[in-house]
């Protein structure tokens, strides 16, 4: 497996023809595809839900998917997306009233469970549930909308989310979440990020996927 994964999140993409939007970019080799799930409550925006992920299942798009959601209520949705086949459900601590309960029904339904931390989220989220784990995200901007600024004091909660998890003994994944670009990548890596969510530097790039897909990993690859 790779150290450092790409992840290309779809709000970015053009929704007139998805299906194909997500094809290029796995063929420019993106490791697997970022869902978000917006409200108008949670977020002020509005975005895609179980019917979106059912049509790209069902028109063979089989690649790993992992559903970030952002709204109010969760755990309906939590069992309607493990059902048409999401492979990570992501859920943010304050959507759910029982956060324990909620992880437990993300991973009893068969899917990876991952905790998502708003900019001034606190870490003590992690304190009695890291053990149940499989990804921790971490968002760099406030969510909502794709092509916002990384806010700079993200990199300390990077290192620090980092140190947590270097202490566990299982595998816990690092996902940052908004404001990736060719310029900051590099230290978010060395911040200790696993897994690279990215929209707009991806879809709204006049490069390119591949070719920004093949810069980001030479990027990446200078790190070690
Ligand atoms: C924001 C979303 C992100 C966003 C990333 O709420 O969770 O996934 O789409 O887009 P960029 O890379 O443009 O910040
Ligand atoms: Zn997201």
């Amino acid at each position: 497996m790779k150290n450092k994964l790409i992840a290309a999140s779809i709000l970015s993409a053009n929704f007139a023809c998805l299906g194909k939007e997500i094809n290029d970019v796995l063929e420019a080799g993106v490791d697997k595809i970022h869902f978000d799930v917006m409200d108008n409550h949670y977020v002020p925006n509005l975005t895609v839900g179980p019917l979106v992920l059912k049509s790209l299942r069902k028109n063979n798009i089989k690649c790993e998917i992992d559903i970030h959601l952002m709204t109010k209520k969760i755990d309906n949705l939590i069992i309607n997306f493990a059902k048409l086949g999401a492979n990570s459900i992501i859920i943010h601590p304050e959507s759910s009233k029982h956060l324990d309960r909620s992880i437990s029904l993300i991973k009893n339904y068969g899917c990876k469970a991952g905790l998502a931390l708003n900019p001034s989220t606190s870490l003590n989220y992690l304190d009695y549930l890291i053990h149940k784990l499989d990804l921790i995200l971490v968002m760099s901007v406030n969510p909502g909308f794709e092509g916002q600024k990384f806010l700079n004091y993200i990199y300390k909660k990077i290192i620090q989310i980092r140190k947590i998890i270097n202490k566990k003994k299982k595998k816990i994944l690092l996902e940052v979440d908004g404001g990736i670009n060719i310029d900051n990548i590099t230290n978010i890596a060395v911040s200790g990020a696993d897994v690279f969510i990215i929209g707009s530097t991806l879809f709204k790039s006049k490069l390119s996927y591949s070719k920004i897909i093949k810069d980001i990993r030479l990027k990446l690859s200078k790190i070690y």
